[in-house]
């Protein structure tokens, strides 16, 4: 499970990322902006507005200028929240570390949103919040689907990484590049059957996976270029890079909603004023999203 630690980690690497934002192609993802844009009351100036793990801030830059009377994001992440000062300072930066949302908090807001971020506190959590809002305030969150596009894209990406471990590719490119300075016949004859045994599993490389095999095919077949203790380097970074990847990737696909996890948070004494739709991409078969909406009356 990703920790408060991995996040700090991440939002210092990334410090304005909007990776959930964008597509394959690296490029900006226009339907997510669309939906907010058509979501959101068109006069927002009276309304205040709290963003539940907010990360950077990507949410409060989708919506430009809208102005709130009002803007805080919420985070466990105090890297995360820096981040958000720069790119949103008229936002105020709420730091939580435990998956309970403040009572306190939450009912000073009339508008509760969320983009790919509170179904990290667990399904409890969202269940929770309608008897934490106050009368008229309303909750609109997109949250990761489990099965869906996003889902998809990071099981490969998972699943990847998990054949590495499986074959031990760390281990063994280890000791592999140890035979380069004193047994280079040894050597040859080692890496060249580890590459090939890689390549048989081509169809699983995916992201992080596919660089470690590209890295260290280029490595292996070229290492006279390179200092041998750049290599154990390079191959041990990679392992601590990939290790920590693992945990975001498994985290994002558990934390993934399922048709169950939904009606367990919709069911109960709010049944009837939640709504939960898939939201689909433009260009997707698959949903990349459950959109999840309460209005408390
Ligand atoms: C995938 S990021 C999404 C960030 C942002 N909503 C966006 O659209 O870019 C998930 C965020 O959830 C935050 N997070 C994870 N667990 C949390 C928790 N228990 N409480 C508050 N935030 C949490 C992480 O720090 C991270 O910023």
């Amino acid at each position: 499970m990703t920790t408060i630690d991995d996040w700090n980690e991440y939002w210092k690497e990334n410090p304005n990322s909007k990776v959930l934002f964008t597509g394959d192609d690296g490029k900006t993802i226009g339907d997510f902006e669309k939906f907010w844009s058509q979501i959101l009351p068109y006069h927002t100036q009276n309304l205040s507005v709290i963003d539940i793990a907010c990360g950077s801030g990507a949410l409060f830059q989708t919506f430009g200028d809208k102005a709130f009377s009002r803007k805080a994001g919420l985070d466990c992440s105090s890297d995360a929240l820096n981040s958000l000062q720069k790119n949103v300072p008229d936002a105020e930066g709420i730091l939580n570390e435990t998956s309970v949302l403040p009572k306190e908090t939450l009912i000073e807001f009339d508008l509760i949103l969320s983009q790919f971020g509170i179904e990290y506190l667990g399904t409890e959590s969202i269940k929770d919040i309608p008897g934490k809002m106050k009368q008229g305030a309303e909750f609109i969150a997109l949250c990761h689907y489990n099965g869906g596009h996003i889902y998809s894209r990071y099981k490969r990406e998972k699943e990847g990484i998990e054949t590495l471990f499986a074959i031990e590719a760390f281990e063994n490119a280890l000791q592999i590049a140890e035979l380069m300075n004193n047994d280079t016949i040894a050597y040859e004859i080692r890496a060249r059957d580890y590459l090939s045994h890689l390549a048989t599993l081509d169809k699983k490389w995916c992201a992080g996976s596919l660089h470690f095999v590209n890295g260290i095919q280029q490595l292996f077949v070229a290492y006279k270029q390179y200092d041998h203790s750049d290599i154990l380097a390079w191959i041990k970074g990679f392992k601590l890079q990939l290790d920590i990847i693992y945990r975001r990737v498994t985290t994002i696909c558990d934390v993934a909603l399922s048709e169950s996890d939904v009606q367990q948070i919709t069911s109960g004494q709010y049944s009837d004023s939640w709504t939960a739709s898939p939201f689909t991409l433009k260009n997707s078969s698959l949903p990349v999203a459950w959109n999840l909406r309460f209005k408390k009356k």
